[in-house]
């Protein structure tokens, strides 16, 4: 593919994607932030602020693409367990990330979405993610799921509940009470870091996700990286129990 702005590496290696062998849903675990400022005598913040820079690059190339939804892990249920300064400044990067891209994701037709639960955010986070999503909401070129406050077991559990309450125990009446039921599941999930596990990620929707694990520290992957990744994809062959 011919993939406008692209240079150099990850142009020459873009000619060999096939549109038609593209996933419709990626979704990536944004991980090795802190190490990444770590190596580098910085303050692990420092690195989550070079993250956001990526999670820039991979929206806008995910797009380009004509990649459908891209899901990206930014806080887990699990993270309430960093220190506190740490967790302020997550917080913190996320409403400036809001502020700083929503206009580029309204000009873009890039939807946002979220997942996870948003009634354990500081108060004004909330209503500032209900504002992006509202003012992104009529995007149809890509939906971005930001993943915050988010686990798969909570999420499991909640399915579950709302199952229960409408007393249908199928699959599809499982799916319905997911957080997106109208997202697809993933068909490619990339962790970056080196780390080869999925840390309570979409535990439900991956039953048949193709995994892609690499070494490369978020803050580092960058478009020839997601190229790498997207090529690997394509030369799997996806069976789904068939012969
Ligand atoms: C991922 O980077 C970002 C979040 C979990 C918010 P980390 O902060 O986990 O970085 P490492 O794994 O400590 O290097
Ligand atoms: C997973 O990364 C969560 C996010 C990327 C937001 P972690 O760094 O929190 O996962 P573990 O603790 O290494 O499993
Ligand atoms: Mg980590």
């Amino acid at each position: 593919m011919e993939i406008e702005g692209l240079k150099g590496k990850a142009a020459e290696l873009a000619k060999e994607l096939r549109k038609e062998k593209l996933p419709k849903h990626v979704a990536v675990i944004m991980d090795g932030n802190g190490r990444w400022a770590k190596k580098r005598g910085l303050p692990r913040v420092k690195g989550h602020e070079r993250g956001a820079k990526t999670l820039r690059k991979v929206v806008e190339l995910s797009a380009k693409l004509g990649i459908k939804y891209l899901t990206a892990f930014a806080f887990s249920k699990e993270n309430w367990k960093r220190p506190r300064e740490e967790i302020d400044f997550l917080m913190g990067l996320l409403r400036r990330y809001l502020k700083n891209e929503v206009p580029t994701l309204e000009k873009n037709g890039i939807k946002l979405e979220v997942a996870g639960d948003l009634e354990e955010l500081p108060g004004d986070l909330q209503e500032k993610i209900k504002g992006a999503v509202e003012r992104t909401s009529s995007g149809e070129r890509l939906e971005l799921i930001l993943a915050i406050n988010y686990g798969g077991r909570a999420e499991i559990l909640r399915a579950a509940k709302g199952m229960a309450r409408e007393g249908n125990f199928s699959q599809e009446a499982f799916r319905r009470h997911l957080y997106l039921p109208h997202v697809p599941d993933p068909d490619l999930l990339i962790r970056t870091s080196g780390e080869i596990r999925i840390s309570n990620f979409l535990l439900w929707q991956i039953a048949y996700t193709e995994l892609y694990f690499t070494p490369v520290l978020w803050p580092d992957f960058n478009e020839r990286e997601y190229i790498k990744a997207l090529l690997d994809y394509q030369r799997r062959e996806r069976r789904f129990g068939r012969v």
